[in-house]
């Protein structure tokens, strides 16, 4: 049943074919390195499952659990970690894996914990930005889409835990 409080704003086919792009370029950059990437979750899932498999190579996935939001549809700008990384990252080629990026808050303060732990290297990619809402200067090195002042779902992104499953990404209307 159709859902009238969705538009679509990019297509499975849009998402797929700049995913591909994202991961020649990514490879391309970081040569033949192995390349840690580190998923934030839960709204990366899907997009980090498709671009390391753009990325090809040698790649280890590791996860980072990040709450945010707390159900509604604002960041409070309150970064709590919930689930940490397992093994130390230094030395390693590190590159970030973000859904979007809104205000900048998630994203500037993985940056800053994460670089103390001495990566050679530690780039960030996001399949969405969201730049009218920044709040801290943050620019990531890689970026799927820029997208408007909407809130969004699908494709990893969520509303109170619904519509990650969808297999583009729609705005939501209240
Ligand atoms: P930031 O800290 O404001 O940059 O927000 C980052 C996090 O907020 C993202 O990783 C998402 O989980 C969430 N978020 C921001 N904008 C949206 C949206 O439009 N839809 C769903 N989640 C969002
Ligand atoms: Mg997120």
């Amino acid at each position: 049943m159709p859902d009238n409080r969705l538009s679509t704003l990019i297509s499975e086919e849009a998402i797929q074919a700049r995913i591909s792009e994202l991961g020649a370029q990514i490879r391309a950059d970081f040569g033949s390195e192995t390349i840690t990437c580190i998923g934030v979750l839960k709204g990366s899932f899907l997009f980090m499952a498709d671009l390391v498999r753009a990325i090809g190579g040698d790649v280890r996935c590791e996860f980072l659990g990040v709450s945010s939001y707390h159900g509604g549809t604002r960041s409070t700008g309150v970064v709590q970690i919930t689930q940490d990384l397992r093994f130390p990252i230094e030395g390693q080629h590190c590159l970030i894996i973000e859904d979007i990026i809104d205000t900048g808050l998630t994203l500037d303060y993985l940056h800053r914990m994460l670089s103390v732990r001495g990566p050679k290297t530690l780039k960030m990619v996001t399949l969405l930005d969201k730049p009218a809402r920044r709040e801290v200067d943050l620019t990531p090195d890689y970026a799927g889409f820029t997208i408007p002042d909407e809130f969004v779902v699908g494709f990893g992104l969520d509303l109170g835990e619904l519509y990650r499953n969808l297999p583009y990404i729609a705005v939501y209307h209240p």
